[in-house]
């Protein structure tokens, strides 16, 4: 199922379809697209921003890629209604609770990283993040008035054993098939929930011999990402933790807008999305940056449909593009050629 949703969303989304299209052709794949509402566009015709018919349908397809949903004009809407509840929704409602974030720089990017190209070349992190629990959906949650009149909001922190365990293990297995060095990061100085989340990576260890478990505080996390971020191969943390450090992993890259992401369940099902949201500031200009978009369709191929020879096509066809000097406005450094999301992705489906 497509998901375009909102902002940028339906423009990259549609290069990202046209790259299937011809994939699919190429690779004789057979693939078919049904399309859906999440988000604004959702609530501007059902009043929410994902219909329970929705979610049913994009569960019963074989994957799900998405755009990106939120926007200035659903803002002010009450917090159960708001586009990102629909991404909330169908994360927790199709049980996507491994969400796998690769922060890759392309070679021929190295200028554009906001970081010195000896401190990043030949970057390859994958960011492995909670996605349907922690503080995005503890409970007690909201906004209450206490006795003096003065309101307090307040969430809850709150993860089970069998919760970590299971993000833990997607970890270990993906550390097992790249380097064997396994970060994981918490706040295990000062929140519980994290002590607990610390002892059950400790107590699975054992299990995985061939991979070097290290620990690290989120803080500390953050600071080494941007100073030397080359030690890390696999990171796995938190639902919170992991948003905000994929954000500045993102930025190693180049941009935003090259971070591709998979979001898979307990029986390998999985939404794939860019990592960035909806850009309002830049939305209907024709200037975003398709690739993290086409990247997650290549990862869709990959981990739900098993065409990894189409998903490497996909991915060396971007790397070539590149090669040949075309920049979105994000990536864009002096000397390069600048080109929209349509020519960008029009330049994808050529080199493919
Ligand atoms: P954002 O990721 O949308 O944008 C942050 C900055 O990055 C902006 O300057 C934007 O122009 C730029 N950017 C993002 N993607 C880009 C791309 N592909 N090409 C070029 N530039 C790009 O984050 P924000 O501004 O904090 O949030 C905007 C809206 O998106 C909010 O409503 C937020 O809730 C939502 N959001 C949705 C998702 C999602 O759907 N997965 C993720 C993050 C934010
Ligand atoms: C992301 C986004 C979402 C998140 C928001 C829009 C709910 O920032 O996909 O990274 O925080 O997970
Ligand atoms: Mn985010």
């Amino acid at each position: 199922m497509i998901l375009p949703g909102d902002g940028i969303g339906p423009e990259i989304v549609e290069q990202a379809m046209a790259v299937l299209e011809v994939a699919s052709g190429k690779f004789n794949l057979g693939l078919s697209f049904e399309q859906g509402l999440i988000g604004g566009s959702s609530i501007d015709v059902h009043g929410e921003p994902l219909t329970d018919e929705t979610l049913k349908a994009a569960g019963e397809c074989d994957a799900v890629l998405l755009g990106a949903v939120g926007g200035p004009q659903w803002d002010t809407l009450e917090r159960e209604i708001r586009p990102e509840k629909g991404l909330l929704k169908i994360r927790s409602g199709l049980g996507l609770y491994a969400n796998l974030r690769p922060a890759i720089l392309y070679p021929q990017l190295a200028d554009a990283s906001s970081l010195k190209p000896e401190v990043v070349s030949g970057l390859d992190i994958l960011i492995v993040r909670e996605l349907t629990g922690g503080i995005y959906f503890g409970e007690p949650r909201g906004i209450q008035t206490l006795e003096n009149g003065e309101r307090q909001g307040f969430n809850t922190y709150v993860y089970s054993e069998s919760e970590i365990e299971r993000i833990a293990r997607s970890a270990f297995e993906a550390a097992q098939k790249r380097s064997g060095k396994l970060c994981s990061v918490d706040k295990a100085n000062v929140l519980e929930v994290t002590v607990l989340w610390r002892e059950v990576l400790d107590r699975l260890a054992p299990e995985y011999p061939d991979v070097e478990l290290s620990h690290m505080y989120v803080d500390n996390a953050a600071m080494q990402l941007v100073r030397a971020p080359k030690q890390f191969d696999v990171m796995v943390t938190g639902n919170m933790f992991g948003d905000i450090l994929s954000d500045a992993a993102a930025m190693l890259t180049g941009s935003i807008g090259m971070l591709p992401s998979a979001s898979l369940n307990e029986s390998g099902f999985g939404l794939y999305e860019p990592c960035h949201g909806s850009a309002p500031d830049i939305a209907g200009r024709g200037i975003a940056n398709p690739l993290a978009t086409i990247l997650s369709a290549a990862m869709m191929l990959r981990y739900s449909l098993n065409m990894s020879e189409a998903a490497e096509a996909i991915e060396a066809a971007v790397s070539k593009v590149l090669e040949q000097g075309l920049r979105t406005a994000d990536i864009y450094t002096e000397g390069s050629q600048k080109v929209t999301t349509a020519e960008m992705g029009a330049a994808v489906v050529a080199a493919l």
